[in-house]
């Protein structure tokens, strides 16, 4: 290939392929293939020269302490990384526009600036704008370093000689760009090699590089998704800008676990923490309604009780629709299939519609059970009973299964009032895995137990109503 022959990259996974096209053959995505200079290009700093040095093995035991971490004082964020920001780690704050990743982070180092030297770089905003938001904030008169840059030789400069600071945000990531590569801003390319020098100077100096990253769905822009691997923690910031709540998740840790979840609600003060996630889900929930029902879950290492609520109406269409909000499509289908052919209930012809409230996103299969049970009560009309909670896998032939942190699960909803909970049978596995903490001679909850060994007897929860409503579709 001639040394200046131009390389076709996909913006979406970062392949890249010799020739343009309208489709990448390695993600499948459409219209994500733009020309890009050829990556040998080596930024600066990076030597390309012949001939290495030597470099220094050691023991894999040694001397290490564990980091230590610097708390942000606000609690939920703390979580999230394991429990506070360790010095010369990446942390990547992904997730869609509007979402609030600035206003976190304003407020973040805003309340960090009192110990520690915070700098604050944006290259979306202009400095008065970032200004206005810290007046509203209230955060105006925090000791944050601010300025607006987007060359990252400039910024990398800055950094590299005298006092580093302690914390660094760079918002956001596509709107930096280095003048040693020759494409433009937001491409796989340039938000490669900018998070590249910044975190390169960021572990030279020892600080905390915070990185924002916007996800788009059209792939013009560079998901963060290509610099996974470079950080050293992925947060994604979720939700939907219809709710005020805010959910802040780890998706990577390199110092803490991954899964763990922090709750944020937006006021119009900014972000508030929200401390008890379970009261605040539920806090919408009327009772005695048929097709709801509320979900005992573990986010990360702590029980969050939602609701999960279905709609099941006779439908107009040949093929019926099957709408889902925040749990997998997929998964509801199983449910569907399930409750079909193993319970005998029959859900063609009908519209299905499943909602988990609040606007948080459940990735278990411990819901199945609780989906179930809504979509039973949704189906017959006869509302689960308000003070019972739900949870358990459910398998392809019918059964329920255990899940882990049962007791966890359960402490949960009894402090929340819950009186009953339809559970899987306690497994050997899950008991060990989950017990260990719990089973120390407390008494067990005030809980009344329903056990659950298979679908059947969830729908036989519903009996009298099952029945008429089989009757009802039979006749
Ligand atoms: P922002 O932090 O700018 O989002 P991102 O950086 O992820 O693009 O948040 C912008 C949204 O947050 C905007 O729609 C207004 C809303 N907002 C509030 O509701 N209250 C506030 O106090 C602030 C600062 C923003
Ligand atoms: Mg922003």
């Amino acid at each position: 290939m001639a040394k200046n022959a131009k390389t076709f990259v996909c913006q979406s996974c970062g392949a890249s392929a010799p020739r343009w096209a309208g489709k990448c053959e390695a993600c499948g995505e459409w219209n994500t293939i733009v020309e890009e200079a050829p990556r040998e290009v080596l930024p600066k700093g990076v030597s390309g020269g012949k001939g290495g040095r030597k470099i220094d093995f050691v023991d894999l035991r040694g001397q290490s302490a564990p980091p230590p971490r610097r708390s942000t004082t606000i609690g939920e964020l703390d979580r999230v990384c394991g429990g506070g920001l360790v010095a010369g780690s990446a942390i990547l704050v992904g997730g869609d526009p509007g979402i609030g990743k600035s206003t976190l982070l304003l407020q973040a180092t805003a309340l960090l600036a009192a110990k520690a030297a915070c700098v604050y770089i944006t290259g979306e905003e202009s400095v008065d704008q970032v200004r206005l938001r810290a007046q509203r904030l209230a955060l105006d008169t925090a000791p944050v370093q601010l300025a607006s840059a987007t060359n990252v030789r400039d910024i990398v400069a800055s950094f590299e000689s005298g006092t580093a600071p302690d914390i660094v945000v760079i918002d956001s990531i596509q709107t930096m760009y280095s003048d040693t590569v020759d494409s433009a801003p937001g491409t796989v390319t340039q938000v490669r090699t900018c998070a590249h020098e910044l975190i390169r100077v960021a572990k030279k100096r020892g600080f905390t590089l915070f990185l924002v990253g916007h996800v788009t769905k059209e792939g013009t822009l560079a998901g963060p998704r290509v610099l996974e691997h470079m950080v050293d923690t992925v947060l994604y910031f979720e939700g939907d800008r219809g709710h005020q709540f805010r959910i802040l998740r780890a998706v990577k840790n390199r110092f803490g676990p991954t899964d763990e979840i922090g709750v944020f609600e937006m006021t119009d003060a900014g972000l508030n923490e929200v401390l008890n996630p379970s009261a605040l889900f539920l806090a919408e929930r009327r009772g005695n309604v048929s097709g709801s029902c509320v979900f005992a879950g573990i986010e990360g290492t702590r029980p969050v009780l939602v609701e999960i609520q279905a709609l099941v109406a006779t439908s107009a269409l040949g093929t019926p629709r099957r709408a889902v909000v925040g749990w997998e499509a997929a998964r509801l289908n199983m449910v569907l299939a399930v409750l079909e052919s193993r319970a005998g209930l029959a859900f063609a012809g009908h519209d299905i519609y499943l909602n988990v409230a609040g606007g948080l996103r459940i990735n278990e299969p411990a819901a199945d059970a609780a989906v179930a049970a809504a979509l039973v009560s949704a189906m017959t009309g006869v509302p689960v009973p308000a003070d019972a909670v739900v949870f358990g896998e459910i398998g392809l032939s019918g059964e329920v299964r255990a899940v882990a942190q049962r007791d966890l699960r359960l402490k949960e909803a009894a402090k929340l009032g819950f009186r009953q909970a339809w559970v899987p049978r306690p497994g050997r596995k899950s008991e060990k895995k989950a017990g260990a903490p719990d089973s120390s001679g407390e008494p067990k909850s005030t809980l009344a137990l329903k056990d659950m060994g298979h679908v059947l007897d969830v729908v036989s929860q519903f009996s009298d109503a099952t029945d008429a409503a089989k009757r009802r579709t039979s006749a």
